[in-house]
């Protein structure tokens, strides 16, 4: 009686997830915002692929952002993706399917306030020749939209004062001060 062997397992080679979903469900986008948008934009959450929609690109009207590789782009894309309810950033697109509008609401959990969550507001920026359309103001509540919907209780942000009109018309009030280290 010959013994049999135990079969070898193939060896595994390790996946790399490379997939093109949305960062976070696209059901938290607000029907109401995605309905107010100028014909053939669209709102929705940021993909891996928004690297080559010119992502970087509209973030410039903001501040420096540096020479980004894809591959630099990539490993920081997954990284805020493996914190997969913590970071909800969106893009609006123009009918040319370009990236023209970005914002993000990072939702940080706190002790205070039984587990309060709070949403900061970021890296809001609409390009140049976009803006004045209320793509700006479509952000702002959509991203909202999302505080609300995962369950912050206020959201924050910092601006200088040349955007508070901007804010303003988007509902917020100037609250606090705005204090800063740099390193
Ligand atoms: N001051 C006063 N009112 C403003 C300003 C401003 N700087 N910008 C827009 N508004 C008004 C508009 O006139 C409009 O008013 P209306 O409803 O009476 O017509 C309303 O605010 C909504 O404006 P939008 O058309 O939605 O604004 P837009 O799409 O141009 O986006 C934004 C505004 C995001 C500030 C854009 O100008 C931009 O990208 N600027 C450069 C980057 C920047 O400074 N981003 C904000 C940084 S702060 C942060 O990220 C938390």
């Amino acid at each position: 009686i010959s013994e049999t062997k135990p079969t070898m397992s193939s060896t595994v080679t390790p996946v790399v997830e490379e997939t093109d979903g949305p960062l976070f469900p696209a059901t938290l986008i607000s029907p109401e915002v995605i309905a107010l948008l100028p014909t053939d934009y669209t709102i929705r959450p940021l993909r891996r692929s928004d690297y080559k929609r010119g992502y970087l690109d509209v973030l410039r009207v903001l501040t420096t952002v540096g020479e980004i590789s894809e591959d630099m782009w990539n490993q920081r894309y997954d990284w805020i993706a493996s914190r997969n309810d913590e970071y909800y950033m969106l893009v609006v697109c123009d009918g040319a399917d370009r990236v023209v509008g970005t914002g993000s609401l990072i939702v940080e959990r706190k002790f205070i306030h039984t587990l309060g969550l709070v949403g900061h507001i970021e890296d809001i920026a609409v390009e140049q020749g976009q803006q004045g359309k209320k793509l700006g103001l479509r952000i702002i509540q959509a991203l909202d939209y999302v505080a609300a919907q995962v369950g912050c209780y206020k959201s924050i942000l910092d601006c200088s004062e040349v955007n508070e009109g901007f804010y303003i018309k988007c509902g917020f009030k100037r609250a606090g001060l705005e204090m800063a280290h740099y390193y």
